[in-house]
């Protein structure tokens, strides 16, 4: 397969950047989008030309780094899949494709393809974790979890970080990464405990990353790699106003 790419290519953060057309020549259909980027980088490489630079890691859809927006489309539209795990055979012989970073004041752009996403870090670190000291190994029946709960908190569990939701949104809210990330811990017994404070903490460091709000459009959830629910931002948003009422700092 050939394709004209069009690239966001950008130097540095303080470069205003540019679109530039690439050739991609005989792609294997079977190929996944980053391997066709890799075949355009080697010929770039072979011919002294900076390579396209892009984020990618495990290429399997589980860590959450790749980051692309293609053809307009935050992971490139087809359902439930990251931009790693996205083929070749699912575009047209001679298609033109459009290839640009996340947009989104909270995840700036460093080079080409790859933005700083950081500041999901920094939300995660004011609350996304469970701090008490639970000893040594319990039995497994010592603390029993309700299968619908376990099954809810599976469900938000699957979120991997990729800011593909922010990217998606006209507001680049960051509300259904957050609410994943505050569901899967709360909705367990060992995360009840700081359910409150978490929840009240990671509102406060989402609004001070410069994240918007959710205005309930759903573009997030249509582009989520993971389909992590909008029902988990309506429950986020309870728990955030119980929160509230009790004075939680
Ligand atoms: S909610 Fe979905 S789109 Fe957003 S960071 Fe998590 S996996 Fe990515
Ligand atoms: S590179 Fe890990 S999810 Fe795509």
């Amino acid at each position: 397969m050939n394709f004209t790419l069009k690239i966001w290519r950008q130097k540095s953060a303080g470069d205003p950047g540019r679109m530039v057309d690439y050739a991609a020549a005989n792609i294997i259909p079977d190929m996944s989008f980053l391997e066709m980027l890799d075949v355009v980088n080697e010929g770039l490489i072979a011919r002294g030309e900076e390579p396209i630079a892009f984020d990618s890691d495990c290429r399997e859809g589980i860590c959450g780094t790749c980051s692309l927006v293609i053809n307009g489309v935050a992971h490139g539209g087809q359902k439930g899949t990251t931009a790693c795990q996205l083929h070749m055979r699912h575009f047209t012989d001679g298609e033109t494709i459009v290839i640009e970073p996340w947009r989104a004041k909270a995840f700036p752009v460093l080079r080409d393809l790859v933005t700083d996403r950081s500041a999901f870090d920094r939300v995660i670190q004011a609350g996304g974790f469970v701090s008490v000291n639970t000893g040594g190994a319990p039995d497994a029946n010592s603390l029993p979890v309700a299968k619908v709960a376990s099954d809810r908190a599976m469900d938000a569990a699957q979120c991997i970080g990729c800011g593909a939701c922010v990217a998606a949104c006209k507001n680049a809210s960051a509300m259904l990464f957050v609410s994943a990330k505050v569901s899967h811990l709360s909705l367990l017994p060992q995360g009840r405990v700081e359910k409150d404070r978490r929840v009240a903490h990671m509102v406060k460091q989402m609004d001070a990353e410069g994240f918007g709000n959710c205005t309930v459009t759903g573009s997030c959830e249509a582009v989520c790699p993971k389909e992590i629910s909008l029902s988990f931002i309506a429950q986020m948003n309870r728990d955030y106003g119980v929160a509230l009422l009790k004075g939680t700092k």
